[in-house]
């Protein structure tokens, strides 16, 4: 299916640009007209139930039904060969966690098959007193079909090999374009502050590092592949979609992050056009 006839279901968005659609909804009344089997690759993170600005705390059961229905309808919108990652953090629940892994309440109440859970490790976060500081969040790489699923490793791997030069039987052992990258990636979070603020900050409260989620994309879609987020924030997904070559459809329920997002998707695309202008002289 193209990009196109999906918008074409949706309407006409809030922004747009070559290859990039956004629209200003709440994604579950947007994922009802979605046809089904349409995308190639979701990768997004809702809100965490934890009183940020842009979310209204629910009670327990409600926030995780909330979860399971537009969970459901990613499935049902997905590829037979597509995926689903989600980056879900800690909520507490009074008397039995003080952080519980939100993913740990949902394993069983959602349609995907879990391939595996990546921890992002980083350096930067509050401090505890009486518990170990927290430095890590979760991605779960989610399929619909464990047989058959995109696994692009060499456009991953990480040329930072110990022992480049190993030998077996006479032959060099390491791939020569680097390691596996493991389950554990290191990749330092989005920082605010007045000296230690991310160059890719934006005014968003919970902005992706694009490094995580380019590898994400070059490692489980293809180019011209259609990459769907349903809670965009910022536009790290769409932004780094474009850089890879890929269709995208963000929708985000806020007006204001979507006008941030659209700003720094003009943004990236101006830069491009510079770029591209600047090695056509050579
Ligand atoms: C954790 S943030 C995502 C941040 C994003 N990954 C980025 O890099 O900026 C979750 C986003 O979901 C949006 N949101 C909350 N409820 C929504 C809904 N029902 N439909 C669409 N977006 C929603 C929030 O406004 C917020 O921007």
């Amino acid at each position: 299916m193209l990009a196109t006839d999906i918008v074409n279901a949706l309407g006409y968005p809030y922004f747009q640009a070559p290859n990039c659609w956004i629209y200003h909804l709440d994604c579950l009344e947007v994922l009802a007209h979605i046809p089904d089997k349409s995308i190639n690759l979701t990768v997004t993170s809702p809100p965490y139930n934890i009183g940020k600005e842009y979310e209204k705390p629910l009670p327990l059961e409600d926030y995780l039904n909330w979860c399971v229905q537009w969970i459901e309808q990613i499935y049902r919108i997905t590829v037979a060969d597509g995926a689903f990652w989600l980056n879900l953090g800690y909520l507490s629940i009074p008397h039995r966690a003080k952080a519980i892994p939100i993913p740990y309440l949902l394993w069983d109440k959602i349609p995907f098959y879990l391939i595996q859970e990546i921890i992002w490790h980083y350096g930067a976060g509050v401090a505890g007193r009486h518990f170990f500081s927290p430095r890590n969040e979760k991605f779960l790489w989610y399929v619909k079909n464990p047989d058959n699923y995109t696994f692009n490793l060499d456009d991953v791997r990480d040329p930072n090999v110990k022992y480049p030069h190993q030998k077996k039987n006479g032959k060099i052992k390491v791939n020569s374009l680097g390691k596996n990258p493991t389950d554990v990636w290191e990749f330092p979070k989005v920082t605010s502050g007045k000296n230690r603020s991310s160059p890719e900050r934006t005014p968003h409260p919970a902005q992706f590092p694009a490094a995580v989620i380019e590898r994400i994309l070059k490692a489980t879609s293809n180019c011209e592949d259609i990459i769907f987020d349903p809670f965009l924030g910022s536009g790290t997904t769409a932004v780094v979609a474009l850089a890879l070559q890929r269709q995208v459809i963000g929708l985000e329920i806020r007006q204001d992050y979507c006008d941030i997002a659209a700003n720094r998707i003009d943004n990236f695309l101006t830069q491009q056009q510079l770029r591209d202008a600047q090695l056509s002289l050579f």
